[in-house]
Formats: structure tokens, C-alpha cells, sequence
């Protein structure tokens, strides 16, 4: 949903004549969602888009999917998932996972295969290091802290520039701003946390020469790996509203109150069947009796997600929770502070936490190299006995 952005060259008219140096016309691409009826972008190719020469299926590697049984609140230690040289995308080692959004893990100093997500879009959170990402739309710097959203079928790769740690959230559908951050027509309003100033996009296009180039499509009846004629990154301009963007979660503004805000003060995107939220360091409850960390509470439609990504997060001290630790409260189960941190919150006015949150509506499975990390212990954590 990000709004209208132009690069490169682009006729004045669209559907029109636009001529290449040797008076052949570029390529115009539509590429759109729900069915020409919502946001898309007219790109311009050098080469046609649909010359494809070979098409072959391809298995990636494969993880067991388990239900969280018997139901239990789950801690994973994604730091024991280290895997230098991994694929960013072929070898994400998936975490958690409904029919909605798969949640998963890589930490990889290699730069990816060209992939195209046809399933939905893709939110990558990069926990540390760097990356530049490769995409039809041009290239995208990202860093420790950003988010980035690629639209569904945009074909792109991840490039490290050393040791980057990412938390892929691939969803069925499309992934945005809530609407309540909108006005009618799309712009941020005063209320959102974020805004247009915050957003960034590839600026110019991004060309590649090259024949026979594999791309790898995640696809809803499994994968399959397309040999294109050209290099897809092939565009002389594009203009629209859909292409990939990045938001740093440190240019998400907290919402703040006298008494302890709830947790859609901090959500960031939502997904179809789940929304991503934001903790970020911020000034906490300032009622004179405010205690500033989470009452105990039991959302009852969703499972919840937590994934620390930096600073120290007050009502989790004593859990065992770490640096690159996810925790897993699901529904039927009540969570709240650890033992004593109600007590030891109070008078603190800062809390210097990030973690991205995920709430599902629908219950989430269990991925085998989850539970090869699981701290065992942690659901006993709140009565002592761990
Ligand atoms: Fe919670």
C-alpha cells in the first residue's frame, strides 16, 4: 500500500508506445493484486517478462510440523540455529507456522538464489548485520532494525554484506500498514507511529546482463524453478504503488500512556489472520501508581509471538529469555511478568526493550528446528520449578 513512487524512464501515458534505442518497444508489465482491483506498478523490461526456457519442480529442504501438544507457553533459542553460509531463502529454518504466516529464522553471510514469493508477501526483519535487497523494482539497503516488505511474486534475492541475522514472516496474503494509520485515500494519518517519511524504496533500477538465469518460485501447489531467457532485473523504469520498502523499527514512534498501554499501541503491519507489532525503548506509565510492566493476560483468540531483538526486556527477567530468544504464548494459556517484575517495575520511568511481536488468530505449529532449540523448562518458569 505504500504510495506512488516513479523511477527511472517511464512513458507519459501508460499503455502507450515506448521505444528502446533500436525502436523496438520496452516490455510493459502489469503487476497487480486482487485481480486489477487494488495497488500495482507498470514496469518497464528490456526483454519480454514471460520468456521462460525451462521450468523444472524443485523440493527445498523440508521441516515436520507438529501442534504445540500437550499446550504448553514455548521458549526457542534461535542463537543455537547459527548457520553461516546458508541460503537466506532456501535454508530459512522454519520456526513456526499456520495456514495464514510461517514464521522463520536464517543467519547467513551468502547472498541468495533469485526467488519469487507467489504465495504472499514476505516481512524481513533483520536482527543484525546488513543487506542489500536485489529486486525487480532496483536495490534496497537494509541494516540491524529494518523491517522490509516485499509484495507478493516480486522476484528479488537477499545479499549480505557480512554476517546478517533475519526472521522471515512469509504470509498468505498481503501484508501493510493497519488501516486505522490510514485516511480514505491512503495517507498516513496524525495518529499512525510512522509515516511516509519513514518509509524507504529502491530509487532507481537495477540492471543485470544475463541469459538462461534460474529463479526459484515458491508457488501454491509447492516450487518450482523457472530458467528465464533474460536476467529479470532487466527495467529501464516502474511506477505505482506496489514494490518492496523498508520501515526501521527505530523509526516507530511508541505510544505512551499514564497507565500500561495494550499491545495494538505497538503493532506495525497486519497480515491477513495476523498483525506484527513493535516494542521499541520508550518512556513508560507515569501515573504515580503506574506499574509499568503488563498486567497477566490471556488473549483468547490469539497465539503470540515474541521475538527479543535487543535491550533488555524488564518483564521477562528470570525467564532464561535472551538476545534472539522467541517466546510462544498461546491461547488457552494466561501469561504475564515474570515472578516479582511488577514489583521491581515500579518508579522505573524508561525501558530500553525491542522485540517484534507476531499475534496469529489461528494456532501455531511447531517447526522441527524450533523445537531443536526449545528451553524445555521455560513453562514452569512463572511457579519456580524450572
Ligand atoms: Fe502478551
Amino acid at each position: 500500500m505504500p504510495y506512488y513512487r516513479r523511477s527511472g524512464e517511464i512513458p507519459a501515458k501508460r499503455h502507450t508506445q515506448f521505444r528502446q534505442p533500436d525502436g523496438s518497444l520496452f516490455a510493459e508489465e502489469l503487476m497487480g493484486q486482487e485481480g486489477f482491483s487494488s495497488d500495482s506498478s507498470l514496469l518497464y523490461h528490456r526483454h519480454l517478462p514471460t520468456a521462460i526456457v525451462a521450468a523444472e519442480e524443485f523440493d527445498p529442504p523440508a521441516w515436520s510440523r507438529v501442534p504445540n501438544r500437550p499446550l504448553k507457553p514455548r521458549h526457542f533459542r534461535t542463537h543455537k540455529l547459527d548457520t553461516p553460509g546458508a541460503d537466506p531463502v532456501l535454508d530459512r529454518a522454519h520456526l513456526l507456522a499456520n495456514d495464514d504466516v510461517r514464521l522463520s529464522y536464517v543467519v547467513t553471510d551468502k547472498p541468495s538464489v533469485l526467488y519469487r514469493n507467489a504465495i504472499g508477501d514476505e516481512c524481513l526483519y533483520v536482527e543484525s548485520g546488513r543487506a542489500r535487497i536485489e529486486s525487480v523494482f532496483g536495490a534496497l539497503d537494509v541494516a540491524e532494525g529494518d523491517y522490509v516488505i516485499i509484495p507478493t511474486s516480486v522476484i528479488y534475492r537477499v545479499v549480505p554484506d557480512g554476517l546478517a541475522r533475519i526472521l522471515a514472516i512469509e504470509a498468505t496474503g498481503h501484508i501493510g500498514p493497519p488501516r486505522r494509520y490510514l485516511s480514505v485515500r491512503g495517507q498516513f494519518l496524525e495518529s499512525s507511529p510512522y509515516c511516509e517519511r519513514d518509509l524507504r524504496a529502491p530509487t532507481e533500477p537495477f540492471n543485470v546482463d544475463a541469459t538462461d538465469v534460474d529463479v526459484y518460485v515458491q508457488h501454491r501447489r509447492g516450487w518450482t524453478r523457472f530458467t528465464y531467457a533474460n536476467h529479470p532485473f532487466d527495467l529501464v523504469g516502474w511506477d505505482g504503488c506496489l514494490y518492496p520498502w523498508a520501515l526501521s523499527i527505530h523509526d516507530f514512534e511508541p505510544i505512551t500512556g499514564r497507565v500500561h498501554q495494550p499491545p495494538p499501541v505497538h503493532q506495525t503491519f497486519e497480515g491477513p489472520n495476523f498483525v506484527i507489532c513493535s516494542f521499541v525503548p520508550r518512556k513508560v506509565d507515569y501515573h504515580p501508581l503506574a506499574i509499568p510492566v503488563p498486567y497477566n493476560h490471556h488473549n483468547v483468540d490469539s497465539d503470540e509471538m515474541l521475538f527479543y531483538t535487543g535491550g533488555n526486556y524488564e518483564a521477562r527477567r528470570g525467564s532464561g529469555i535472551g538476545q534472539g530468544s522467541i517466546s510462544l504464548h498461546p491461547g488457552g494459556f494466561t501469561h504475564g511478568p515474570q515472578p516479582g517484575a511488577a514489583e521491581r517495575a515500579i518508579g522505573v520511568d524508561y525501558f530500553d526493550e525491542l522485540a517484534v511481536m507476531v499475534d496469529t488468530f489461528r494456532p501455531l505449529d511447531l517447526c522441527e528446528p524450533a523445537l531443536s532449540c526449545e528451553d524445555s523448562g521455560y513453562a514452569w518458569t512463572w511457579a519456580g520449578t524450572r
